[in-house]
């Protein structure tokens, strides 16, 4: 069986994350030494739910692992609220959590972040695993520790740093899940290629049949290379007081267009960060530090991964305004003492923080690019 393992080195904190083909039929094996004697809940969403329950579940009985409970969370970000934490919390504690007990979060980046943020505040900490069902949540959001859930005034405005204590990644599970969510992923995977990886960009860019074809082999490494990339940020920068921040490339922009449209089925998370990604490089040719066949190629790319690239493309009537995206960025974690940071290229693979942005700079950028379309 093809596989691949990569440990994300924490200190003690310190966990593995096993990558491969058919693994959720194994998931009772490699669990096995988490989950023995301690109280096993599992958490998922409501369209997870009859995929992959009852394989993960068998799979737990056939290492003679018992399951407490299962609860599930309507699919969708709506579910990153404090409601569905207090509920999944009030549900455990009925069901008999304890600080032995496990959390494990089947799902895509909304069930690993609710879960993980509930499992860092329950009991103040239980652990949780994350077994990530979309590309999105297996390239980014299941490594590294970040939960979180939204307020009306913003998304990710609360949660923690938290980290899980194994990640298992099937890439079998990708076969269901819908196109535009397996894209919303791409835009995080090739993300690493534009931070400080042009030979991964590369391989990404001339490898767009064995992308759609959901080619096994390539697959496996790619994500495996995007999850070690992940882990070694992650190791430098835990809790992003510097170089993690790389990792937010293209989401300023992105964050901003989600909140401008409700966080609503018009623009999922990852189409709004492949937007984003264009727009960062677009604004760093307008300040002259990336040449504009370097944005082009990416842009073009994105394109023809089959992704949005432009305001445009997200689906609805909605009216952007750049004063409007400006205020959202406003609201953003990465503002310091009200100034702007960006994450901006030189080129790709050659991504860095550029701290006090003039706000003139985005306004004029942005009044463009919206008029552009
Ligand atoms: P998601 O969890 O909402 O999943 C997308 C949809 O696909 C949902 O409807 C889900 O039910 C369905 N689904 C999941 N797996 C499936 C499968 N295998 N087959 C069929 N359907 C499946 O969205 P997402 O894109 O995975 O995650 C987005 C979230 O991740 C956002 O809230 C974002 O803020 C967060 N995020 C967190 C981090 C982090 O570091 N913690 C990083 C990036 C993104
Ligand atoms: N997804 C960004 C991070 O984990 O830091």
């Amino acid at each position: 069986m093809l596989h691949e393992e990569i440990s994300v080195n924490l200190g003690e904190r310190s966990y593995k994350i096993d990558v491969g083909q058919g693994l959720l039929d194994e998931a009772g094996s490699y669990l096995k030494p988490f989950l023995a004697d301690r109280n096993v809940f599992i958490i998922t969403d409501e369209q997870v739910k009859p995929i992959y329950l009852e394989k993960l579940e068998q799979s737990l009985k056939n290492e003679g692992l018992q399951v407490q409970s299962t609860l599930s969370v309507p699919a969708g970000e709506t579910s990153k609220s404090f409601l569905q934490v207090e509920r999944i919390v009030s549900a455990l504690l009925t069901k008999g959590l304890d600080r032995q007990s496990v959390l494990i979060a089947l799902g895509g980046g909304v069930v690993g972040d609710l879960v993980g943020f509930a499992a860092s505040i329950a009991l103040r900490g239980v652990d949780f695993i994350q077994i990530p069902t979309t590309l999105l949540a297996q390239v980014d959001s299941s490594v590294g520790g970040k939960t979180g859930i939204n307020l009306l005034e913003g998304k990710n405005l609360i949660g923690s740093f938290y980290q899980p204590k194994h990640v298992l990644i099937d890439i079998d599970v990708l076969q269901t899940l819908p196109k535009n969510h397996f894209l919303s992923g791409y835009a995080e995977m090739l993300k690493y290629g534009l931070i400080d990886d042009a030979d991964f960009f590369e391989e990404l860019e001339t490898n767009i049949d064995l992308i759609h074809g959901l080619d096994p082999e390539f697959l496996i490494a790619a994500i495996g290379h995007c999850c070690q990339a992940k882990a070694r940020i992650v190791a430098e920068d835990e809790t992003e007081h510097g170089k993690r921040a790389l990792l937010n490339l293209g989401h300023t922009f992105a964050h901003a267009l989600e909140a401008e449209t409700g966080y609503s089925e018009s623009l999922s998370h990852g189409e709004a960060v492949a937007i984003g990604i264009r727009q960062a490089f677009d604004f760093s040719v307008q300040q002259g530090l990336c040449q504009l066949e370097e944005s082009c190629r990416v842009r073009d790319h994105l394109k023809k991964m089959g992704l949005k690239t432009r305001v445009n493309d997200i689906k609805g009537n909605w009216h952007f305004t750049a004063e409007k995206i400006v205020q959202h960025m406003q609201k953003d974690k990465k503002v310091e003492h009200g100034a702007l940071t960006f994450i901006l290229a030189r080129g790709i693979g050659q991504s860095f923080i550029q701290k006090d942005v003039a706000r003139t700079d985005i306004l004029t950028f942005l009044d463009d690019d919206l008029h552009r379309g």
